[in-house]
């Protein structure tokens, strides 16, 4: 598992492109609180960059009006926020019952011959990143297998190898 608790600086400031910046004016108008915007506005730095550094959650912080030890709090506790760079292509794994009882394991073990990567880890070339999450909501028909955001279900050896043979 990557470590989740810690954020990088990149040493740069951030902030977001105009299409991200409009969306955030537009989403600003829809809800109640301006904390509400902690979740979109850290989807909205993802989007953007593939995953968070410190001077980007600061700045949304900034924006959004609120601390930045409440972002803080949300992007380590849901696993689908990254604090480090992935790779082109991010391979999560759930590692929850279903999953580890149908076959989880096997497809860990078959990323690993196949890329010479293990969970938390990037490819040398960069392009694959891996991580065991918590349960994807797809327990009927696991293991499940999540790449680039899209769900792969009854997933196994054979079928991520062909899967990743359409990857960039
Ligand atoms: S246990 Fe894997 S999707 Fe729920």
């Amino acid at each position: 598992m990557s470590n989740r608790s810690q954020l990088i600086s990149t040493g740069k400031p951030f902030q977001f492109d105009r299409e991200r910046d409009a969306e955030f004016e537009r989403l600003s108008t829809r809800y109640p609180t301006r904390e509400s915007l902690i979740l979109p506005a850290l989807w909205l730095i993802q989007e953007q960059e593939g995953w968070i550094c410190q001077e980007a959650l600061a700045y949304a912080a900034d924006r959004i009006g609120t601390f930045a030890s409440k972002l803080y709090e949300a992007v380590t506790f849901y696993t689908m926020f990254h604090l480090h760079p992935m790779g082109r292509n991010h391979i999560c794994v759930c590692r929850t019952l279903s999953c580890w009882l149908l076959g989880k394991q096997e497809i860990v073990d078959f990323l690993k011959n196949e890329i010479g990567i293990t969970p938390g880890q990037i490819s040398e070339d960069g392009r694959f990143s891996l991580e065991e999450v918590e349960c994807l909501g797809h327990c009927g028909t696991a293991p499940v297998v999540q790449v680039n955001g899209e769900f792969h279900e009854n997933m196994d050896a054979g079928k991520l190898k062909e899967l990743l043979a359409t990857l960039p």
